[in-house]
């Protein structure tokens, strides 16, 4: 799936209806800061008509009044220029702060749901689209509810009205006013579709750029070391350009507009000053009217300048706002089960959207009762298919069929590429089988609640993902809330994980346990992540543990020893380990042999090597390469 191709299509209506989770408190103070906004539009337009009545007098044949009504007028104008300046001045103070508020629930609301979709989605998004719709595009939508929807509102207004008064002033100046808008009104309505074309693409595109950087970054150390650097620079540098393109075009979109917008009015005006003056000598009109006139338009000129570029704004704020809607209304597709999940309520109560309804559905029926924690682990009749792999494939897991006694330790050998990763990660459903049941405990794993179910199954993957923090935090990530409590409980179950895992190491580390790792850990040697990573996962006190290759990384003898300790150590914890080694495989228990997406066989090391080919050139490869090594 890619993200961009196929955005939901929404009128500007719906998709701010979307941002109502986070409106809560917010209307009425935006409501209040429109109406200060057309106060002081008002106010504005209010000044020519002061000048009518003041021209008017002064030029009255007696000229009687004249001083007075200066005076007066004076004093008037007066204070509407400063009501209108208050009411600019209240707009501000009524609508910035609940708008920064919108932008801040919307990028919690973000993280929230990217926190709750499930693995699935994150392989099929790339993470710079991701920072960019919660980074640039929430700061759009903030400056467009605090100032471009406002003033979109309040310019067309003071337009509309401000024409009117034209009409009364001189209904010939002000249709000759009125002709050089329709032009005007026609392109915009045709300006719209251009721009909201261009905008949505200049937004994908600065969402695919940051995912660029962001994976150049992250792989910095490979560009430098094959010294594809340059190429890297000449990648970035042909989608920044791109980039650029798109903004330019955009740019130059809203410029032509406005400049007709600009240009056009001028050219009336000219043509309406001497048309005035005419009127004026011929009797038809008032001077105080002609002044009045001109100073209507020239209060006009502004908004009916911006009155364009507002329109670009808010439609780059319905792209911007549909980009976010398009992450925060994907249905998380792995869930717990109805009405067991708090945080799940929450969250669909602060991002309720269009279809989302039925997950709010009350539990129908009783909840299952969960077993007791004892540390079964099942697979029956287990197939799989990953959601983006091609249409017409095979699923990658077929019949997988393996069961596993509490206690014991099984490892799990195949060729590279026969599913071993993927058969672990339906364990705690960071992926969900298509078919067949994964039980833990003699449970479905969708009857637990999700949070329950990881309680119960801890995991350590090849790949260690460590955080910047101390190491006593990235080790102690999962362990029960209670241990966490007590200082000194949770100091011993720390140093029985780093005892466990072979990770002493860390406490001779400059600042010991406390010690920031870097990014991702890479202080550190892939070794000595993994071993943190391992911690981690026997800090966790699961009741079934699945290691995918935790000890790859490791020379043989460490990788013995952590065995040994693993199985001394969590003599009643369920493990299933991927493993590669002879000399550790035969540590465990049993052993699944995986070829193809199936169990083809299990049993002791033993009766494999006695009874299975297959097992026996897996070993064989295996101890190959560790002699060679
Ligand atoms: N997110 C994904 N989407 C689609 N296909 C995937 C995904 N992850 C893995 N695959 C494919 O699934 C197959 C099995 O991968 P898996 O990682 O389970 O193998 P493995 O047995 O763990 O291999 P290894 O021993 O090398 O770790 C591979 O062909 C891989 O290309
Ligand atoms: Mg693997």
């Amino acid at each position: 799936m890619s993200p961009s191709a196929a955005p939901t299509p929404r009128t500007l209506r719906e998709s701010v209806q979307g941002l109502r989770p986070y409106l809560d408190g917010v209307l009425w103070r935006w409501v209040c800061g429109l109406l200060a906004a057309l106060l002081s539009g008002l106010a504005a337009l209010a000044i020519p008509q002061v000048i009518q009545v003041l021209v008017n007098n002064v030029f009255s044949a007696d000229g009687s009044g004249g001083r007075s009504s200066v005076v007066w007028a004076g004093v008037v104008l007066l204070v509407l220029g400063l009501a209108e300046a208050l009411f600019v001045w209240l707009r501000r103070v009524f609508i910035l702060p609940p708008a920064s508020d919108v932008e801040n629930r919307a990028r919690i609301g973000l993280y929230r749901r990217l926190q709750r979709l499930p693995v699935a989605f994150h392989d099929a998004w790339p993470s710079g689209q991701l920072l960019s719709r919660a980074q640039a595009d929430l700061g759009l939508v903030r400056r467009w509810i605090a100032f471009g929807s406002v003033m979109f509102v309040v310019d067309s207004l003071v337009i509309v009205v401000g024409v009117a008064l034209l009409f009364t002033l001189s209904w010939q100046l002000a249709l000759l006013y009125l002709v050089a808008a329709v032009p005007i009104i026609i392109r915009s309505f045709s300006f719209r579709n251009d721009f909201r074309t261009v905008s949505r693409l200049s937004q994908d595109q600065a969402g695919d750029l940051a995912t660029t950087v962001e994976e150049s970054v992250h792989g910095i150390r490979i560009l430098k070391a094959f010294g594809r650097g340059a190429t890297a620079l000449e990648g970035f540098r042909t989608q920044a350009s791109t980039l650029q393109d798109t903004e330019v075009r955009k740019a130059g979109l809203l410029a032509s507009f406005v400049a007709m917008v600009v240009a056009l009015p001028e050219v009336v005006l000219g043509v309406g000053l001497a048309w005035g003056v005419y009127l004026v000598a011929t009797g038809q009109m008032m001077v105080g009217a002609l002044a009045a006139f001109f100073a209507t338009t020239a209060v006009l000129a502004r908004p009916v300048e911006s009155v364009g570029q507002l329109l670009g704004m808010t439609l780059s704020a319905k792209t911007a706002i549909d980009r976010h809607l398009d992450v925060i209304s994907v249905r998380p597709a792995i869930t717990s089960p109805a009405g067991t999940d708090p945080e799940e309520a929450a969250s669909l109560g602060a991002t309720r959207l269009d279809g989302d309804a039925d997950e709010m559905a009350p539990p129908s029926g009783a909840l299952p009762v969960l077993p007791p924690s004892a540390g079964g682990l099942a697979f029956r009749d287990v197939e799989f298919r990953y959601p983006d792999a091609a249409e017409g494939t095979a699923p990658l897991l077929r019949g997988v069929d393996l069961e596993l006694i509490p206690g014991e330790t099984m490892a799990l050998v195949g060729t590279t590429g026969s599913g071993k990763s993927t058969l672990l990660q339906l364990v705690p459903r960071l992926y969900e089988a298509t078919s067949g049941r994964v039980e833990v405990d003699g449970a479905d794993v969708r009857d637990f609640p999700l949070e329950e179910l990881r309680r119960r199954v801890a995991v350590a993957f090849e790949e260690p993902t460590l955080f910047s923090d101390t190491v006593r935090n990235n080790v102690l990530l999962g362990a029960p809330a209670d241990v966490l409590a007590d200082e000194e409980k949770a100091q011993q179950l720390l140093d029985m994980a780093l005892d466990t895992a072979q990770a002493g190491f860390a406490r001779a580390l400059p600042d010991g346990l406390d010690t920031e790792i870097g990014e991702e850990g890479l202080s550190l040697s892939g070794g000595q992540r993994q071993r943190l990573a391992l911690a981690r996962a026997i800090a966790a006190q699961p009741k079934v543990l699945v290691l995918d290759d935790p000890l790859s990384a490791l020379d043989v003898r460490t990788e013995e020893a952590v065995t040994q300790r693993l199985r001394e150590v969590l003599a009643d914890t369920t493990t299933l380990v991927v493993a590669h080694r002879p000399s550790t495989v035969a540590l465990a228990d049993r052993v699944a042999v995986m070829a193809d997406g199936r169990i083809v066989d299990v049993g002791t090391h033993l009766e494999l090597l006695a009874r299975s080919a297959a097992y026996r050139d897996i070993i064989s490869n295996a101890e190959a390469e560790e002699a060679r090594a």
